[in-house]
């Protein structure tokens, strides 16, 4: 995702299932000027210091430029800290990010308009392929139980239940950032087994246990159900080792676009 490369769009169906000396010196010594200077010439210093002031207010302009510096300023900042934030996402475990997530619903806030921003420049948006695909197979789901796990702020869920597809619909996510999401681990959702028909991980892979989330979604889905899958290629060291687990698993590869 990062990287701003290909992504892949997989729909599988299952078929089973400082040192303080140091530091004082110089603070000291200005101190210690500062002081002898009022002293000596306090007067003068106030009526200064006021005129400086009153100089400084009557030259103050609404700042225009300084204020779009700061703007570039903090999304810059902002770049960095999602940048950091997707790369802990990749390279820790899902429950280590469960816990550093916790409080800091801020830095989810940070990550999703980072991440916003930089799928806005893909020509093609997964979550808008699987949505389409979920409605050129209407039928087959109007009624189905559909489970978007990393959802992020909850779209896909938006999405079909306004072209009304779909029974139960629920998303999940490390935070709830819109009210209809669930905060959970993926690989350990509090649902029966085989009561689900599709699963979608739309660039939510990410986690150094990963596999761990695509066992819980077998473990989910119905048999004939769905796991639907939508990454950058660059994710897996090996695509075809990554199609060969998931076959392993007992899942029959139905369709896969590369785009
Ligand atoms: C790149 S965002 C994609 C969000 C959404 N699926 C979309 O396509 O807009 C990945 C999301 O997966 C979530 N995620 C990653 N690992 C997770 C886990 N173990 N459990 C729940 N959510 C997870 C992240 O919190 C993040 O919101």
């Amino acid at each position: 995702m990062q990287r701003n490369d290909n992504y892949q769009v997989q729909q599988h169906q299952a078929n089973t299932h400082q040192q303080k000396s140091q530091q004082q010196q110089p603070h000291h010594k200005s101190d210690h000027y500062i002081n002898n200077y009022s002293k000596l010439n306090g007067q003068n210093y106030d009526s200064n210091v006021r005129k400086n002031e009153k100089t400084n207010l009557a030259k103050r302009k609404p700042d225009h430029k300084k204020s779009s510096d700061l703007d570039a300023i903090k999304s810059s900042l902002d770049a960095g800290r999602f940048r950091l934030l997707n790369e802990m996402l990749y390279t820790q475990s899902s429950k280590e990010s469960l816990d550093y997530f916790k409080d800091r619903e801020v830095d989810m806030k940070v990550y999703h308009d980072g991440f916003r921003r930089q799928t806005e420049r893909w020509t093609h948006q997964p979550l808008q392929i699987i949505s389409e695909f979920i409605k050129e197979n209407e039928n087959r789901f109007k009624n189905a139980t559909i489970l978007d796990l990393g959802c992020g702020e909850g779209q896909l869920e938006v999405m079909l239940k306004r072209k009304r597809i779909g029974k139960v619909i629920e998303s999940y996510d490390l935070v709830s950032l819109a009210p209809h999401v669930k905060v959970c681990d993926v690989k350990n959702i509090p649902r029966e087994s085989e009561s689900v028909d599709m699963v979608v991980f739309c660039l939510s892979l990410m986690g150094t246990n990963y596999m761990e989330f695509v066992q819980e979604a077998n473990r989910l889905l119905k048999k004939d159900g769905y796991l639907v899958i939508a990454e950058v290629t660059s994710r897996f060291t090996s695509l075809s080792l990554f199609q060969i687990l998931i076959r392993q698993m007992g899942f029959k590869l139905i369709e896969s676009v590369i785009l």
